[in-house]
């Protein structure tokens, strides 16, 4: 059992500089869409005590890549270190963001842009294919990109958010082209989880380790909104016996009835998209539930969250060849024909498209469309090592945070593979998180 081999751009100089320019400018050019596309007031507002205002997240970015690449890279000194503390994630939570003094609109402008001018001198004149870690295979580079495009969703994130018309929009996703089987089967045995291989695949998703998986049943696609209607119907959110304790007290206290954004108008399920208000499509993936709404559903529909592993065996794992691939469909990087990624549509595809980027299992729509809990808790690998700072990922370890899985339509390719992890608190609706189901054989 082994992973596939490091893909064909690593460990040559100039191709690791190539996919880090267009990965730092595609980030760039997403950003700036992000926050042009509203006013000064919009983006000094904060739209939700969840979120940043939006100009706080343009100057962090700045800020990070100052950080890694400027000072951590090329040993150079801070260009402006009385903001350094402001732009702190960890110094300041989201909620007291706009009491800072922050960088106005233009001077968070001119300051991310001065950062990038400089950083790509410095991706220019520094050698990739060697040297120290935080360099070798273009890592700083590709690590700031991803953070970059992490936060691009996040400002989506605020953008769902936000009240008034909508500022963005976007081409429809592909329909389903046929409707492949509900479930199938993925055989038991031992696969090949995580990576070690991936020169860009941050510290949680490593190192590639055997795991044995007893066999199982996954849906074939994400729970759609027509299905997760029934649950509703059925009086799902009113029994307490689907229900996880903890999550049974948040749907009281908040007195839960439908996911995220949507209510209910003369007998029909309307939702709130991105300033439009719309009827809820049924062949949809469920979108903004929690993880305890996703338990729920799976206990009422006699079937359960996959964990983690199951999820990525699903995933990678080819039977043929016993390797794990870095994506469903193989080795090759995500295009529009494989996958709903990079907010190139700004919703998930119906349930059934995307048959080009489904796994050996025959599951569809791991990656991309909607993030997908799994049972799973957040937790180390064996041999895990903290890189290259602990508040990456080591400071979130632990049963307080919930894996999601897979990447949805806001996430860009440099930041999502069949091996990407992440996590959230399993309260939060806001992230664009879905689910599927599974059960034993
Ligand atoms: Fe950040």
């Amino acid at each position: 059992m082994t992973e596939s081999p490091a893909p064909p751009h690593a460990g040559d100089d100039e191709a690791l500089r190539e996919r880090a320019l267009a990965a730092l400018l595609t980030a760039r050019e997403r950003t700036t869409l992000l926050t042009d596309s509203v006013d000064d007031h919009d983006l000094t507002a904060q739209h939700s005590p969840l979120m940043s205002p939006l100009v706080w997240d343009l100057a962090h970015i700045g800020n990070q890549e100052e950080l890694w690449l400027l000072r951590g890279v090329a040993g150079r000194e801070a260009m402006r270190p009385e903001i350094d503390g402001l732009y702190d994630a960890f110094e300041h939570p989201r909620a007291t963001r706009p009491s800072l003094p922050l960088l106005a609109p233009g001077e968070a402008r001119s300051y991310a842009s001065e950062v990038r001018g400089r950083a790509l001198d410095v991706l220019e004149s520094t050698p990739l294919g060697d040297g120290p870690a935080l360099v070798r295979s273009g890592f700083a580079f590709g690590m700031i990109a991803q953070h970059e495009q992490q936060h691009d969703e996040t400002m989506l994130i605020t953008h769902q958010l936000r009240s008034g018309p909508a500022a963005l929009t976007a081409p429809e996703p592909p329909r389903a082209v046929d409707a492949p089987p509900a479930e199938v089967l993925v055989p038991g045995g031992p696969f090949t989880m995580g990576t070690s291989a991936e020169p860009w695949a941050l510290d949680n998703e490593r190192p590639a380790h055997q795991r044995d998986v007893p066999g199982f049943v996954i849906d074939t696609a994400p729970v759609t909104c027509g299905a997760y209607r029934a649950f509703i119907e059925d009086g799902g959110y009113g029994e307490r016996r689907w229900w996880a304790p903890e999550g049974w007290a948040m749907v009281r206290e908040h007195e839960l009835a439908a996911p995220l954004f949507w209510h209910r108008d003369s007998g029909q399920w309307l939702r709130r998209r991105f300033g439009v208000t719309e009827p809820v499509p049924d062949d949809e993936p469920v979108l903004h539930v929690s993880w305890y709404e996703a338990d729920a559903y799976a206990r009422w529909a006699g079937r359960r969250l996959p964990t983690e592993a199951e999820w990525e065996k699903a995933a990678r794992h080819d039977p043929v060849s016993g390797r794990s691939r870095r994506y469903p469909w193989g080795d090759e990087d995500p295009t529009p024909e494989r996958a709903n990624l990079g907010q190139r549509h700004l919703r998930p595809a119906p349930a059934g498209a995307y048959p080009a980027g489904r796994a050996p299992c025959g599951a569809g729509q791991l990656i991309a469309d909607v993030w997908e809990w799994t049972a799973s808790d957040f937790l180390p690998y064996p041999g895990f090592a903290p890189f290259p700072y602990r508040e990456y990922s080591e400071v979130f370890f632990g049963p307080e945070h919930k894996v999601l899985r897979g990447g949805s339509f806001a996430v860009d390719t440099v930041a999502c593979r069949g091996t990407f992890r992440n996590w959230d608190l399993p309260v939060r609706r806001q992230i664009f998180s879905g689910f599927r189901t599974a059960r034993d054989l």
